[in-house]
C-alpha cells in the first residue's frame, strides 16, 4: 500500500495505482441487520430525538451503539447517522439540531461543547474517481473543546485539545490543541488562553 499526503490526510492505493478506499462501519453489518438497524435509526431521528426527556433519548442512542459518557445528553432534534460510531466523552455538550454523520467514527473528549446546528460529516467521496466511491474517514475532538454554532467539521479532521472553532466555520483540516480556527476554510485566528480545567454542565431539565 502506498500513501500519498492529500492536504492533512492521506490517499491511499495500491501497488498498481488504484485509490483504497474506507468503507463506512455500517458495511460491516449483514444486509438485514444493517437493514434493520438503519429503520431503528430512522425512528431515533425522526420521533426519539424530539422527545423531551434527555434520559429516554440517551438511553435510545445507547441501545443503537453509542458510546455515552457520565452527565453527556445530547440536546433535542440531533441527528445521529450510524450511533454506532459515536462515542462522546463525559459532560459533553451536544446542542438543538447538531448533526452527527458517525458512519466513519466520531470520537469527543470530556469537557467539550459541540454547539446547535453543528455539522460533523465523516462520510464523502473521491470527486476525480469515475465511480464517485464513497469514502469514510473518523473525526476527533479533543477533551475542552469548543466547536460554535453551525460550524461543519470535514472527515479525517482532528481537533486538539482545548481547541475552539468558530461559529460558522468549515474545518477541513487539523485543528492544533489551544488554538482557535475560523472561517472557510477554517484557519489559525489566535491562541486560548485558560488553564481548560472547567466542568460543563448538565443538560437542563426537559432541554
Ligand atoms: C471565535 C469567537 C469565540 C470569538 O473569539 P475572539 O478571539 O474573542 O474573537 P474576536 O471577536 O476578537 O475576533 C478575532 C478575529 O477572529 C475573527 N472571527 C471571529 N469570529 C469569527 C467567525 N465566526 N468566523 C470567522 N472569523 C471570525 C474576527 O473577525 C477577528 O478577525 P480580525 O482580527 O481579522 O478582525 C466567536 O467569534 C465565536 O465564533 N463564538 C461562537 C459563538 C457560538 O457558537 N455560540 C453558541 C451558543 S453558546
Amino acid at each position: 500500500m502506498i500513501k500519498v499526503q492529500d492536504g492533512n490526510t492521506f490517499k491511499e492505493f495500491t501497488e498498481d495505482g488504484k485509490r483504497i478506499f474506507h468503507k463506512s462501519m455500517g458495511n460491516d453489518m449483514s444486509k438485514v441487520h444493517k437493514a434493520f438497524y438503519y429503520a431503528v435509526m430512522l425512528w431515533n431521528n425522526r420521533v426519539i430525538n424530539k422527545l423531551p426527556s434527555r434520559h429516554i433519548r440517551k438511553l435510545f442512542l445507547k441501545m443503537l451503539g453509542a458510546k455515552i459518557g457520565k452527565n453527556t445528553m445530547p440536546a433535542r432534534r440531533v441527528e445521529v447517522l450510524f450511533p454506532k460510531g459515536l462515542k462522546l466523552g463525559d459532560n459533553v455538550a451536544v446542542g438543538w439540531f447538531a448533526e452527527l454523520d458517525a458512519r466513519g467514527g466520531i470520537t469527543v473528549g470530556d469537557n467539550t461543547n459541540i454547539s446547535s446546528h453543528v455539522k460533523i460529516i465523516t462520510g464523502s467521496h473521491d470527486i476525480d474517481d469515475p465511480d464517485f466511491t464513497a469514502d469514510f474517514l473518523p473525526v476527533h475532538i479533543g477533551h475542552h473543546c469548543w466547536i460554535g454554532t453551525g460550524a461543519t467539521i470535514l472527515q479525517g479532521v482532528k481537533i486538539g485539545d482545548g481547541a475552539v472553532v468558530a461559529a460558522g466555520s468549515v474545518v477541513t483540516k487539523d485543528v492544533p490543541a489551544r488554538t482557535v480556527y475560523g472561517g472557510i476554510p477554517a484557519r489559525y485566528i489566535r491562541d486560548r488562553n485558560s488553564d481548560l480545567n472547567y466542568t460543563l454542565g448538565k443538560l437542563t431539565f426537559l432541554y
